[in-house]
């Protein structure tokens, strides 16, 4: 049986990987904001709930303050909004982008690193969108390019702790349900939560899918920038 923390327990990809480990037997600390849907996951899946905003650091302590010897940590919580026009650059949207995805990361990694267990696992969820400027992600690719820098420089420096970075490509979940635009090879919670969790227990450095997606988004990461931008722009054109 694994120590399992989970950020952004309450819904979508998070809230699957919460219900997989906790019916797998594993001790599962689920993360969110929610109290409702933490209640029920506590009744339901027998998960020791933790309602705070990951985005107040002195909360990020002290809900964590009685936890130790962990397995896992998964770092999965985040937002996406979008730039609708770049002219008009809404600073206060990127802030709140990065406030969620990339700050509050850090202040998690500040808790539960020295919580996790030598040899054990961290494991940070970022986006395909870090791979290539894409139109009305200047907050949100951002966010994730940042966060994939990091979790990658992790991976090189942290002693006794593995770190896989997870790239997912389209999830069909409340965050993705928002969006007002085609979403190529869009996959299941379950099938991200299969691929994670398969990439998790093999201790991979990088998860990503689905492949039919992602290996077209890497291959067009190795043309010169001169090259993607056009593309870029006749995708933001519609
Ligand atoms: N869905 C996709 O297509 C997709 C693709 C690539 C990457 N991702 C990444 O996958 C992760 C999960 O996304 P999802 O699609 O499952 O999103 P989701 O269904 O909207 O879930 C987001 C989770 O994050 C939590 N959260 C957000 N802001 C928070 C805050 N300030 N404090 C505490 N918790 C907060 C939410 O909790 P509460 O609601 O309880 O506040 C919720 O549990 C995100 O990092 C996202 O960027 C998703």
């Amino acid at each position: 049986m694994s120590k399992i923390v989970i950020t952004g327990a309450t819904s979508g990809i998070g809230e699957g990987l919460a219900k997989h480990y906790a019916n797998s037997g594993d001790e599962v600390i689920a993360c969110g904001r929610n109290q409702e849907i933490l209640s029920d996951l506590q009744r339901n899946f027998a998960m020791t709930p933790k309602a705070f905003d990951l985005t107040d650091p002195e909360a990020i302590k002290s809900n964590f303050a009685d936890v130790d010897e962990l397995d896992l940590v998964i770092l999965n919580a985040g937002g996406c909004e979008y730039i609708d026009n770049a002219n008009e650059f809404d600073g206060k949207l990127f802030e709140r982008i990065m406030r969620i995805n990339l700050i509050s990361v850090g202040h998690c990694l500040e808790v539960l690193l020295p919580k996790i267990k030598p040899h054990g696992q961290l494991c940070i969820v970022s986006s395909s969108s870090s791979y290539l400027p894409l139109p009305r992600a200047e907050a949100y690719g951002a966010s994730k390019a940042a966060l994939s820098y990091l979790a990658r420089t992790l991976s090189v420096t942290l002693k006794n702790i593995d770190v896989t970075v997870v790239h997912p490509g389209f999830v069909e979940t409340p965050l993705t349900d928002k969006n007002d635009f085609p979403m190529p090879c869009k996959v299941s919670v379950d099938e991200a939560v299969e691929r994670i969790v398969d990439g998790v227990a093999k201790r991979d450095k990088e998860v990503h899918f689905p492949k039919r997606f992602t290996w077209i988004l890497k291959l067009f990461r190795l043309l010169p920038f001169a090259l993607w931008s056009p593309i870029a722009k006749r995708i933001a054109r519609g």
